[in-house]
């Protein structure tokens, strides 16, 4: 039997940020699983891991040009590396804004300006949005960063479109990772209320989203936004009206 047969990805070159942890490691599984070649990326190091800083004009030229070396193409991008500052507005600084927009905004900015260069017809862009970039949400300087990447996604498909080149956004809300474990367990909690589906994410709700949106099945899909949340954004916060007049609620 042909061990290729079926394999989404097979001879896809991809590139995933952040894939030390959490989702990203769950996203290079799953590419690795569908046949991608797949380089994984993160500014800690990890086993299987190259070292690269999103935010890094350096590093993107260094991984760009061993690529183009090695392979002669990429086929993919997961812009997955992403950093929280969980201030509000009247405690952030100009300096936690310009680092979260440096790691979450210019990172897929550099990514895409690098390694377009090296992708051909039918290639394909993620970038790791957010429920965040949906909503308002209190840590600002997260929540403005995933808006402007929701601006630089639909700018990216307009623009790399003509080459053949797919460029789509992904908004998980509430997914178990390290990332939401170092917030407060009331956070936890009020996500898990406002979500229909009645249970947090995890990082295999999201991997197969990205599979999908990096092979050839998803070929006519560019410029979409996905929600991955159980349903929370959908609502625009009126679960809790739906909530108190359930039947079994007393009202
Ligand atoms: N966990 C959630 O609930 C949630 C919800 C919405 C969106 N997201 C987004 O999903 C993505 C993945 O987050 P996660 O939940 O797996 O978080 P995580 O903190 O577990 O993983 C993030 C990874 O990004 C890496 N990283 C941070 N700064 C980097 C940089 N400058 N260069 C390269 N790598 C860097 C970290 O080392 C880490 O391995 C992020 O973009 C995050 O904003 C997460």
């Amino acid at each position: 039997m042909n061990e290729g047969a079926g394999r989404k990805l097979l001879g896809k070159v991809v590139v995933v940020t952040g894939a030390a942890r959490g989702q990203g490691a769950a996203e290079a599984a799953a590419l690795t699983r569908e046949g991608a070649r797949v380089i994984a990326t993160d500014v800690e190091s990890a086993d299987g891991c190259r070292r690269l800083d999103v935010s890094s004009e350096e590093d993107w030229a260094g991984l760009a040009a061993e690529l183009r070396e090695t392979y002669g193409e990429v086929h993919g991008l997961v812009n997955n590396a992403g950093i929280t500052w969980r201030a509000r507005i009247g405690d952030v600084r100009p300096e936690d804004m310009a680092r979260v927009h440096a790691v979450n905004v210019t990172g897929p900015l550099l990514g895409m300006q690098h390694l377009a260069p090296l992708m051909p017809v039918g290639s394909s862009v993620v970038n790791v949005g957010s429920s965040a970039a949906l909503t308002a949400h209190y840590p600002v300087a997260y929540t403005t960063s995933k808006w402007a990447l929701r601006g630089l996604s639909k700018t990216a498909a307009l623009e790399l479109g003509p080459r053949g080149i797919r460029v789509n956004t992904i908004h998980p809300g509430y997914i178990e990772t390290e990332m939401t474990a170092s917030a407060a367990p009331a956070f936890r909690e009020a996500n898990l209320r406002e979500t229909p589906l009645g249970r947090t994410g995890g990082v295999d709700d999201v991997a197969p989203l990205v599979v999908f949106l990096l092979s050839d099945e998803s070929s006519f899909i560019s410029g979409a936004e996905i929600p991955v949340d159980g349903g929370m954004t959908a609502h625009g916060g009126v679960k809790s009206v739906s909530d108190a007049l359930r039947p079994d609620s007393g009202s």
